[in-house]
């Protein structure tokens, strides 16, 4: 049986950047295990009841971890096996769930599977790699980009041959054809869940299937040169095709399955220049026979949606529009690769986007920090961690403005670390710490705790029926979810005026706000700061 629907959310967790006990300047797992109170606990805690962790495993940390050397192995970075097992039981004794990365498409280079293969052309494990002649003039065997920068492939001398890396060079493309990988990674899945770890988060699943081709790609001809991420500068159709996918995700989709309650989220993002959200995510929804309850994509169609109310209505109406009763979705407007909600869309909004987000039915995902308004960071040129900003400085493709520690007081280094933090904390922390939120019940993080108090106590706020509601002003986005007993209706205001509409609740019982005051103009309407947005309630008689 999958519980995963009484879930109230899923808050993700960046190691790296959580909290430091041994003063190297990085977080480690032994933090986390420490801030389990403050994730699910007694006064002042988030109040949610799952997280999930970016990679802990060991790793050369080109990419911090998502380049993986062990996939069973915990990095002396981040602590032992042991310490993870330790932060399995205290969540579980607080009735936390436990998702962890999984990284199916490439490895390190430092792996030894890639070491084998790379050691020569007949190694048993060559073929467990991408590997491929270049052109007859020694180039590249074709135009393919890197998501990291650059070519999609890396010359190898010794064997005269060129491998394939969807990302940095140092994370070779595994080779998903080959049943020995499918079982290696099939073994990984299993060491982990029969731990007891509840959900798996898949890395970068585009990409396991290539286009077996491997032809050239076309331009894109909406590609704006200088403005945007020279990988967009292709299309990138070619990346593999659905069968290919649908029996690799399936087979991994198939071990979660063999145990109880435990799911998977795979990452997937909507390339606009070729696809909208709903192409992309409709497939997965509606055609995989992957079972729907256990395996489910990110939504991130909300993350790069312009800041109006029809937008966001659109997006959320169509995507309703799709899902059927068994389906999950699982919004997520932030995580480790995406400038922070507030550096996105502004304070005030960031606000109204962490109602939307609460209220909708689904696994909502946020990212740490989040909760407390954190912005992005400001990376000087010494403090640049991120090999794919240190690869290509300047374009606009690092990461480290939105990895910055996690700011919990006003003690040195924001509480984080007593050793110098591997990313800067900023030197005006302006009320943006847990400490001073937790004593302020204006605060993002009592906005955040107010909601998600809410979606614990009511399943009709998780997985009730959504309806769009009409209201007479654009700029104003409600929808109302019901079940028999409850009916909730969300009302946000998109604009940065003060505007008024109607509700279509008399005398509404507004139990949660962005902001206050909220005015009632009469029975039926409201009238709505900037940005503001409010929950209100209605019982359902039984009576009658
Ligand atoms: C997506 C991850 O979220 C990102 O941080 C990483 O660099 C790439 N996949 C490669 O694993």
């Amino acid at each position: 049986m999958n519980r995963w629907t009484d879930v109230n959310g899923i808050y993700q967790i960046y190691p790296r950047s959580f909290m430091d006990t041994d003063g190297n300047g990085s977080g480690d797992i032994s933090g986390i295990v420490d801030k389990l109170d403050y994730i699910k606990g007694g006064e002042g805690s988030l109040g949610i009841d799952a997280i999930w962790l970016s990679p802990f495993y060991t790793s050369p940390m080109v990419d911090n971890g998502y380049d993986i050397s062990d996939y069973c192995g915990v990095d002396p970075l981040f602590g032992t096996l042991d310490d993870f097992k330790r932060l399995l039981d205290e969540a579980h004794r607080r009735q936390i769930r436990v998702m962890i990365d999984f990284v199916p498409n490439h490895t390190s280079d430092r792996h030894p599977w890639f070491e084998a293969s790379a050691s020569s052309r007949d190694n048993n494990h060559r073929d467990w790699y991408i590997w491929r002649d270049g052109k007859t003039d020694g180039s590249a065997p074709n135009n393919w980009l890197s998501v990291a920068g650059g070519s999609a492939w890396q010359y190898d001398e010794k064997s005269n041959q060129y491998y394939l890396h969807s990302f940095l060079k140092e994370q070779p493309d595994l080779n998903w054809d080959n049943l020995e990988v499918r079982a290696a990674m099939k073994a990984v899945v299993d060491f982990w869940l029969s731990m007891g770890v509840d959900g798996l988060r898949a890395d970068a699943i585009r990409w396991m299937a290539k286009d077996r081709s491997f032809v050239d790609k076309l331009s894109n001809p909406n590609y704006r040169d200088g403005q945007e991420d020279p990988y967009h500068s292709q299309i990138h159709h070619h990346h593999g095709s659905a069968d290919q996918l649908r029996t690799y995700l399936g087979g991994i989709a198939a071990t979660v399955e063999d145990y109880d309650d435990r799911i998977m989220i795979f990452e997937d993002y909507p390339d606009f220049s070729v696809v909208t959200p709903q192409e992309r995510y409709r497939p997965y929804l509606e055609l995989y026979d992957i079972n729907p309850r256990v395996a489910m994509p990110f939504n991130f169609g909300g993350m790069f949606m312009p800041f109006q109310a029809t937008s966001f209505r659109d997006f959320i109406e169509t995507v309703h529009s799709y899902l059927q009763d068994s389906r999950i979705p699982v919004y997520c407007l932030g995580n480790h690769d995406q400038s922070r909600l507030v550096s996105r869309f502004g304070q005030e909004q960031a606000r109204l986007i962490a109602m939307l987000q609460l209220t909708l039915p689904g696994l909502p995902v946020m990212y740490y920090g989040d909760e407390l308004g954190m912005s992005d960071g400001h990376i000087t040129e010494e403090f640049i961690q991120d090999s794919f900003e240190k690869n290509n400085p300047g374009v606009g493709i690092g990461r480290d403005p939105e990895r910055t520690p996690m700011q919990w007081s006003h003690d040195v280094s924001a509480g984080f670390s007593k050793g110098a933090p591997w990313l800067p904390v900023p030197i005006e922390l302006r009320g943006v710490t847990v400490a001073d939120q937790q004593a302020d019940r204006t605060s993002f993080l009592a906005l955040y705790q107010n909601i998600l108090s809410l979606r614990s106590k009511s399943s009709t706020l998780r997985r009730g029926v959504y309806e769009t509601c009409g209201t007479n002003n654009e700029h104003v986005f409600s929808y109302r979810l019901s079940d028999k007993e409850h009916v909730f209706t969300i009302v946000l205001n998109f604009s940065d005026q003060t505007t008024q509409c109607q509700v279509g609740e008399p005398n509404p019982d507004i139990i949660a706000a962005t902001s206050q005051p909220v005015s009632l103009i009469d029975e039926n309407t409201v009238s709505l700061r900037p940005y503001q947005g409010i929950v209100i309630a209605r019982r359902i008689s039984t009576n009658s």
